[in-house]
């Protein structure tokens, strides 16, 4: 029986082999794939930042999967074609459509370390060096807030999660009877209506406040709503915020919301998930104040801080009540000793076992240092004003309100007809030229553009082209 066994499972090895490549043949497809980001990256200077999928030949490989393994060449040449450039080029320095981030290259070495070592970094007792650098990012993250000791938080998969897990977190903490209202505005990120749909607070008292003219929350009309429930017998459980709406990167009265939550005792929820770590830079930090005062802030580094998508975070000012929201245990999960480095990950996230993400998150920040994560972020803000300002500047367009971060809703003013129909058709020229991606929005019930600038790679002269190619679209628009 034994022998039968030994001898089953040695024939097995060879068809196995494939999973385990030799350093030879590592290093072999370590070239092979590294080359491919070469020119990948190198192509992106010039190369579109939007390509029609239906000339890209978005095709399925014949068969799909194979009992045997492919040639690597054609592999990449197939990813290249088939999913590299088809859609949005969401690395280009020109695409500047829904929020970009570009996705630095320090990050991708990060993932691939990660994933080499594929470290558990769940628990703090089995990989304590993981999780003392995952405790270590959040607290500069929420030092970066301006957080008191005691903060805590967690890296998320990107920001619907992160505003989930805070809004978890506010549940359990101010809301676990139910019956507390909630208050937000129209501009809200529909994320935040998912979470509360998950967290089962869907069918909770909603007050949608008034936007001013900027498309901020009005802190005059949630100061009205919050008495009149108080009057009323209803509770205020949990105000939202946001710190940049996806609209138009309006900054909510971040320090009257503040002081409002307060007053009523309010769990006081920001989402930063586009704005919030702009408070890095002297221009953000000029419009987020009392951010630092929100009992939790979700933030997304796969947008404000260039990563590569998969990234959000979450932060609380009282790290308590996330461990209280979150933290478990089992039979089968036991601690290997004292680690000494912080709470372990998983009790302060709904996940368990996860991509050791936080590497992708530190490596840049090592690497490229602090400094120019702050310049690149006054950059974008900078590079905003200055696209509002060319604007401005041309007969015809409607620039919008001043931003307050670094995404511009604007509207071309056609002569004569029909405004919206023009807007809709000048955003689907420029988009299907390609050379510049744009999205547009509807602010008031009206078809808008936006340029959102947040990618590391989009300079002055990528925002110079920007400006002619609308120009020139809308000039050959209206000459139709
Ligand atoms: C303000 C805001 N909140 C939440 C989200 C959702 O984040 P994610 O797409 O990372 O889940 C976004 C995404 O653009 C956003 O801009």
């Amino acid at each position: 029986m034994i022998d039968a066994l030994r001898s089953e499972l040695a024939a097995l090895a060879p068809a196995m082999a494939p999973l385990e490549p030799d350093a030879a043949a590592r290093e072999a497809l370590m070239n092979l794939t590294f080359g491919h980001a070469q020119e990948f990256l190198g192509g992106l200077a010039e190369g579109p930042s939007y390509q029609d999928p239906a000339e890209a030949h978005v095709s399925p490989l014949e068969p799909e999967f194979a009992e045997q393994g492919r040639d690597p060449a054609a592999m990449l040449a197939y990813l290249g074609r088939s999913v590299d450039r088809p859609g949005i080029t969401t690395a280009s320095p020109r695409f500047m459509g829904y929020i970009p981030g570009g996705g630095l290259f320090h990050s991708a070495l990060g993932d691939f370390l990660a994933a080499t070592a594929n470290k558990y970094s769940g628990f703090a007792s089995a990989a304590p060096g993981a999780a003392r650098l995952e405790n270590a990012t959040i607290a500069w993250l929420a030092r970066v807030i301006g957080f008191p000791e005691g903060a805590a938080g967690t890296l998320t998969s990107g920001g619907s999660l992160a505003n989930l897990t805070a809004i978890v977190t506010a549940r359990e903490a101010r809301d676990a009877e139910g019956g507390g209202a909630i208050y937000l505005s129209r501009t809200a990120h529909h994320c935040i209506d998912k979470a509360l749909r998950i967290a089962d607070r869907a069918r909770a008292p909603r007050r949608l406040i008034a936007i001013d003219h900027r498309h901020r929350m009005r802190a005059d009309a949630l100061a009205e709503a919050l008495a009149r429930d108080v009057a009323d017998g209803i509770r205020p459980w949990l105000v939202v915020a946001s710190a940049g709406t996806v609209d138009s990167g309006a900054v909510d009265p971040l320090a009257e919301i503040a002081e409002l939550c307060a007053r009523h005792g309010a769990w006081f929820h920001v989402d930063g998930a586009y704005g919030g770590l702009f408070v890095l830079c002297p221009e953000g930090r000029e419009v987020l104040g009392g951010i630092e005062r929100a009992d939790t802030v979700a933030l997304d580094p796969h947008k404000t801080l260039f990563l590569p998508y998969g990234t959000g975070a979450v932060v609380a000012r009282d790290g308590r009540q996330l461990f209280d929201a979150f933290s478990a245990s089992a039979d089968y999960i036991q601690p290997l000793g004292e680690s000494g480095v912080g709470p372990s990950p998983a009790d302060l996230s709904p996940e368990l076992t996860r991509h050791f993400r936080t590497l992708r998150l530190w490596l840049p920040l090592q690497l490229a240092g602090i400094a120019a994560f702050r310049a690149a972020q006054s950059e974008k803000i900078r590079l905003a004003r200055y696209f509002h300002a060319r604007l401005s500047a041309l007969p015809d367009w409607d620039p919008g309100p001043e931003p307050d971060l670094s995404v511009v809703a604007f509207r071309y003013r056609p002569a004569t007809g029909d405004a919206d129909a023009f807007n809709e058709r000048l955003l689907r020229k420029v988009q299907e030229e390609g050379r510049v991606f744009l999205s547009g929005t509807r602010l008031d019930g009206a078809p808008w553009l936006r340029c959102a600038i947040l990618s590391f790679r989009t300079h002055l002269a990528h925002i110079d082209e920007t400006v002619d190619v609308l120009v020139r679209a809308a000039a050959a628009l209206q000459s139709e």
